[in-house]
């Protein structure tokens, strides 16, 4: 947890559906996150979870009515959304989305949200029916929203309670969660494309031998969630990592240092930035077995032989338009003399920016230091968890292609 809400109090509206008990894992989430919630619920969803869950987990009386006697001034449409931080409807039912579009105020949640303060951000986490979702009056009801400046989280596709398939499921706690913390974090990448690298490359001996190394893949995806939320187009190629794929990031899996090298440079057409998390192998198996091998009676070992593989972030550097696209951002580790030997792996790799961290103890690790190197010297950012790290880093790149724009 990284308390990225801290601070910020949340109105989490629940509208009729049976995705409500997913709203319950929800604000649980929000409130380990450091939020304080107000959750207001329509009659609708009183009928699909409990006023007594949501109470227990937000930690705050549920509001569901306009005339709640608890309210002194019997103006909770009012008073509950002023000093907050965002509204986010979820599950946000079609019903309720058209309430929204056409401005009713006709039950405690609907009137709350158009009384709401107008720089308030309302966000909405559709779940319905496939067929509800496709049907034109929604589409027409959500674009709407979207033109009023709504912000629609999903919803995501797949298997409904109702048996079908398709477009309408809400998204799950974890992605809404991600989405809610991603609206508070300044747009620095927005309309930029990204291509990352994160995580180890695997290099086969035999089909179920390989030699790999220690990356856990945490500060390459930790960047690929900072700089979506940055507003960017993420694309992240990942070597074999047991991570889960940040929200609204494209990820394509490979293996080896050659596929990571053939799938960054299939995608590196049009990108913005390219940032080279991944600790590639510097070299392969040229004689690989194609069958298991076996051990051998006497005690032979098997004798590799190796080749060296390309450098994948050289590769894209040199790929570098007279525009400056895409920004080549690499990553080293260095056991020791990480302030020589990373101002002069920079040159080494022709790339505007270096991030050192001292390796290999940063492998596996929720936290780190690094330090940025760039044609004007050093900067050292503080020991945080890799996702503040990779936020600052972000902002950093933003920082620098910004005033390459300017210049070009
Ligand atoms: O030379 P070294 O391996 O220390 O450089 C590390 C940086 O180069 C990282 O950004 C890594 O992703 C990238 N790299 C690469 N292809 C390789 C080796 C390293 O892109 N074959």
């Amino acid at each position: 947890m990284t308390m990225d809400l801290k601070g910020k109090k949340i109105v989490l509206g629940l509208s009729g559906g049976v995705a409500c008990y997913k709203a319950a894992e929800l604000c649980r989430a929000l409130v380990k996150e450091g939020a304080s919630v107000q959750v207001v619920m329509t009659e609708a969803a009183t009928h699909f979870i409990g006023t007594v869950t949501m109470q227990a987990l937000s930690g705050n009386p549920v509001h569901t009515d306009q005339w709640d006697a608890r309210i002194a001034n019997n103006m909770a449409h009012i008073d509950l959304t002023r000093g907050a931080d965002a509204v986010l409807i979820a599950p946000c039912s079609a019903d309720f989305i058209r309430k929204l579009a056409h401005g009713a105020c006709d039950d405690l949640l609907s009137t709350m949200c158009l009384a709401r303060p107008r720089q308030l951000p309302l966000h909405i986490a559709p779940a319905m029916n496939v067929e509800m979702w496709d049907n034109a009056a929604t589409r027409r009801n959500v674009a709407q929203l979207r033109a009023d400046g709504v912000c629609v989280f999903g919803p995501a596709a797949g298997e409904q309670a109702c048996g079908e398939t398709g477009f309408g499921r809400m998204l799950e706690a974890d992605e809404l969660l991600e989405e809610l913390i991603a609206s508070f974090q300044p747009k620095v990448l927005a309309g930029k494309r990204v291509l990352i690298t994160a995580g180890p490359t695997f290099e086969a001996i035999d089909p179920v031998r390989g030699i790999t190394n220690l990356s856990s893949g945490k500060m390459g995806y930790a960047v690929a969630r900072a700089a979506r939320e940055a507003g960017a187009d993420v694309v992240l190629v990942s070597g074999p990592t047991a991570l889960a794929t940040p929200h609204g990031v494209r990820r394509e899996n490979v293996q080896s240092a050659r596929q990571m090298h053939d799938a960054v440079m299939a995608a590196v057409n049009g990108q913005h930035v390219f940032i080279g998390v991944a600790a590639v192998a510097d070299w392969r198996v040229t004689n690989a077995s194609e069958q298991k091998m076996k051990k051998q009676d006497g005690g032979a070992t098997p004798q590799l032989e190796f080749a060296q593989n390309a450098d994948i972030l050289a590769s894209v550097a040199a790929t570098t338009s007279v525009s400056g696209w895409p920004y080549c951002v690499g990553f080293a580790a260095e056991s020791e003399n990480l302030l020589e030997f990373g101002a002069i792996k920079r040159e080494k790799k022709g790339i505007p920016l270096l991030v050192g961290n001292i390796g290999p103890q940063t492998f596996g690790q929720d936290d780190n230091t690094v330090i940025l190197f760039d044609e004007d010297g050093h900067t050292v950012l503080p020991r945080a968890d890799k996702l503040t790290l990779a936020r600052q880093l972000i902002s950093e790149i933003a920082k620098r292609i910004e005033q390459r724009s300017l210049l070009t």
